[in-house]
């Protein structure tokens, strides 16, 4: 690939279709942003230059904390390098071996390594099911304590948690609530909030927030209290151990912040687009599964069918990208297909076009 992340691209040297990166709202080339990135490297350097705690904490990360806190709606932010560390050092901080950790079935991979990494009993519920969460939680005793982690839209699917039913029943147990919304946030809610604010403000303790999906630039935050903060500071050792994130980047994530608020066409017109895809699948008899966002998948089963099947897209001029084990289970090999806000309808149709050619009906 060559050159900015954009809905068309050269691809092997061939014009494409993108509907396979995070890019969700447009923002990675902005030029707005992009200004801004580089006016952070003008100013601040292309490095932090070492770990917060030493010498790598600039003014410049704290003003963009303060931003994102006040658009999250918690009381203090602190960013994190990426979203796999973020979750390296939140879980671990928070929880110990005489803790337990319930985590849905599909959480993202950080999220499974992070409970290793914590040693902490974990029990598994099944993908957004209250009631086994609930059967889980019920048969929790004797933990110190008890924290339930979910992702905000889940990666694979599509689908937003069910936190309007999922958090009652954690709260009823006791239990911490820690959402990891990388890719909701900037996309759902009438305010580009994420899924809490989609869910209807139901309330978390801890959210995780990526910058390098529809924020367009890299890296990740946490958002929780002033409490957790400081002791996240001085408690998470993949952001202890670890250089500071770079200017260029949080220049470049603070500008999209402020256009995504500007700019609600772009989360409109995505979940549009994102709707039109999933309904065109579903026509031509492909399983899109439980997506109601906008990451629409389309079960195939197979890994050869699905990989053959995108490699002849891509020669067609439509670039989705095929998943299999073990970022979803076994058997259940899927396209997937990551629309942007500057697709047209015409774009969409053509995507549907291309793959129900291609693929004249998928087993369910
Ligand atoms: C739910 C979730 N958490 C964390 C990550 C990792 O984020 P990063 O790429 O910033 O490390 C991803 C990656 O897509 C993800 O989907």
């Amino acid at each position: 690939m060559k050159g900015r992340l954009a809905p068309r691209m050269v691809v092997d040297g061939r014009p494409v279709l993108m509907l396979a990166g995070s890019n969700y709202l447009d923002l990675s080339g902005d030029a707005r942003v992009v200004a801004a990135g580089e006016e952070a490297v003008r100013t601040y350097g292309c490095a932090a230059g070492g770990s917060r705690l030493i010498s790598g904490n600039l003014d410049l990360h704290e003003a963009f904390e303060r931003e994102l806190a006040s658009f999250v709606g918690t009381s203090a932010v602190l960013v994190f390098s990426t979203g796999y560390t973020a979750n390296l050092g939140v879980i671990p901080a928070l929880a110990g071996p005489e803790d337990v950790i319930v985590s849905d079935a599909l959480n993202h991979a950080s999220i499974i390594d992070a409970c290793r990494l914590s040693r902490s009993s974990t029990r598994v519920f099944r993908h957004n099911d209250p009631g086994d969460l609930a059967r889980v939680a019920s048969g929790l005793s004797g933990f110190r304590r008890r924290i339930l982690v979910l992702n905000g839209v889940y990666a694979m699917e599509g689908d937003a948690a069910r936190l309007r039913d999922l958090v009652p029943i954690a709260r009823s147990y006791d239990m911490i609530v820690l959402l990891d919304d990388t890719h909701g946030l900037g996309v759902l809610g009438p305010t580009g909030r994420g899924t809490v604010e989609y869910e209807g403000g139901m309330s978390v303790d801890i959210q995780i927030g990526n910058l390098g999906k529809a924020l367009g630039s890299f890296g990740a935050y946490v958002a929780c209290s002033e409490t957790v903060r400081e002791f996240l500071i001085n408690r998470a050792r993949s952001f202890i151990f670890t250089c500071g994130l770079a200017p260029g980047p949080i220049g470049a994530a603070r500008a999209a912040l402020r256009i995504l608020q500007q700019e609600s066409w772009r989360r409109e017109r995505l979940l549009d687009r994102a709707r039109q895809l999933r309904e065109g699948l579903d026509e031509a008899g492909f399983d899109t599964g439980t997506s109601t966002t906008h990451i629409v998948p389309a079960i195939v089963g197979s890994e050869d069918a699905v990989m053959r099947t995108c490699e002849a897209a891509l020669r067609k001029g439509v670039y989705a990208q095929g998943i299999r084990h073990p970022s979803v289970p076994r058997g259940a090999a899927r396209i997937r297909f990551t629309p942007m806000c500057t697709h047209s309808p015409e774009e969409i149709e053509t995507t549907v076009r291309v793959f129900a050619e291609l693929v004249q009906r998928s087993p369910r």
